[in-house]
């Protein structure tokens, strides 16, 4: 990668992105296709990057974290998605998505309870919103928590769990009152083990194939009050609130699956011979490289900026929604372009199996789909401009 200068990269980040690709270049990019082709979760892998602090960067050290800031877990998210985006997606959900909306909504007991095992590397988070009928419209959830004396009782059912069938405590969203819509929803912290929640089909998934995701299914589960983060009717504000966290980590994701397509791409243009000169030499493949290399950069600087934003707003409070939209929407498109681009510069061999080229592509189409479609980043976009609600 480029060493932007503008972005004043300190020693502490530089060594953090440096020992992220070490070991994801080591570690994981030697088992990546492997378990892209078995879909089976790599809980080796998963396991070192916890012990190695990658689950819980911004956490405070005393909640079990790294104790960094939001640059630096961009930087390192980045090395191993580069790697491997299945990985990257485990890791992006127990970070932004989980231990980020418990430190900022959380008690003292429950940042102790539920976020200490994640940061720490010895469990792992799940998120959960969508349902059948309500993805994009997170608003129309219908699953229902039922206040019984000192418990809520969960019943419904979640979908598109991000390590559904393998986390051991979630973020769950449900409706405590359904005359008021968004401002009916609460959000709940769930031991996996709880009697009345299993776990549903695991998806077939056509890219990201290592990281499990799956449906929750609650049965009369019952979760004590204590579990209950925040107010009764601030869940909705909590889900979008995690959410504008949890783009940035999937404009990185999509940043690194780009990285990688890039790189791979510009070797083969350089070497590879046809009528005599290298690919690279006609302006065809060479434009390509040079669109390639824009909108990576491009995607860069709209990624660390919205990190920058999420920095700031742990002070100010502000929120940072029309930076992580933008981010997000930017990578992921970029991130299918270089992808097409890099089998394209391949040619046969780029359709191939025997290279990565077509998993990156396949893992690059969900950037632009989970964690709110791009046309739902384009209406967040488009509304923070036209201040319209
Ligand atoms: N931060 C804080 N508050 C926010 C907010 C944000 N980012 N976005 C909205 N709100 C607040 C609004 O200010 C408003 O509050 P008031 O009524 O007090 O003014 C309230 O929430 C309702 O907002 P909207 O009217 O804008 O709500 P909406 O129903 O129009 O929905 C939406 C807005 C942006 C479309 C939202 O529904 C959305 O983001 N949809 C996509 C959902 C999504 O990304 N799902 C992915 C789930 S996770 C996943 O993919 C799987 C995984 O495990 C990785």
């Amino acid at each position: 990668m480029t060493d932007l200068p503008i972005y004043p990269l300190t020693h502490e980040h530089k060594m953090l992105r440096d020992t992220a690709r070490d070991f994801a270049q080591k570690e994981i990019v030697p088992i990546a296709a492997e378990f892209d082709e078995s879909g089976e979760f790599p809980h080796a892998t998963i396991k070192k990057m916890g012990e190695m602090g990658f689950m819980g960067i911004e956490v405070p050290e005393q909640y079990g974290g790294a104790g960094m800031d939001a640059l630096a877990y961009t930087l390192a998210l980045e090395e191993i998605c580069k790697a491997d985006a299945a990985h990257g997606v485990i890791m992006s959900v127990n970070n932004s998505l989980y231990c980020h909306g418990i430190l900022n909504f959380g008690t003292e007991e429950q940042k102790h309870k539920f976020v200490t095992p994640i940061a720490s590397g010895k469990a792992i988070g799940g998120y959960s919103l969508t349902e059948p009928q309500g993805g994009s419209d997170a608003g129309a959830i219908k699953s229902r928590a039922t206040r019984d004396g000192g418990f809520y009782v969960l019943n419904g059912r979640k979908s598109w769990v991000t390590s559904g069938p393998v986390a051991d405590y979630f973020i769950v969203f449900m409706v405590t009152d359904p005359d008021k819509k968004q401002k009916g929803i609460s959000a709940f912290l769930v031991d996996g083990k709880t009697k009345g929640l299993t776990r549903g089909k695991k998806e077939p998934k056509l890219g990201i194939r290592a990281s499990a995701t799956s449906e929750l299914i609650f049965e009369d589960c019952r979760v004590p009050v204590e579990n209950r983060l925040a107010m009764e009717g601030e869940g909705f504000k909590i889900a979008m609130t995690m959410l504008d966290a949890g783009r940035i980590g999937i404009a990185t994701q999509a940043l690194g699956i780009a990285e990688a397509a890039y790189e791979a791409a510009r070797l083969h243009a350089g070497q590879r011979e046809a009528f005599g000169q290298p690919i690279g030499a006609f302006q065809g493949t060479g434009f390509k490289i040079a669109d390639m290399k824009t909108r990576i950069e491009a995607s860069r600087l709209l990624t660390y900026n919205a990190a920058l934003a999420k920095e700031k707003a742990k002070e100010s409070g502000k929120r940072y929604s029309l930076e992580a939209s933008m981010a997000k929407l930017f990578a992921s498109e970029t991130a299918m372009y270089v992808t097409h681009q890099a089998i394209q510069i391949h040619g046969g061999m780029g359709y191939s199996r025997e290279l990565p080229l077509e998993r990156y592509f396949r893992d690059a189409k969900i950037t632009e789909i989970y964690e709110g479609t791009s046309e739902i980043q384009r209406l967040v976009i488009s509304r923070s401009e036209l201040g319209i609600k």
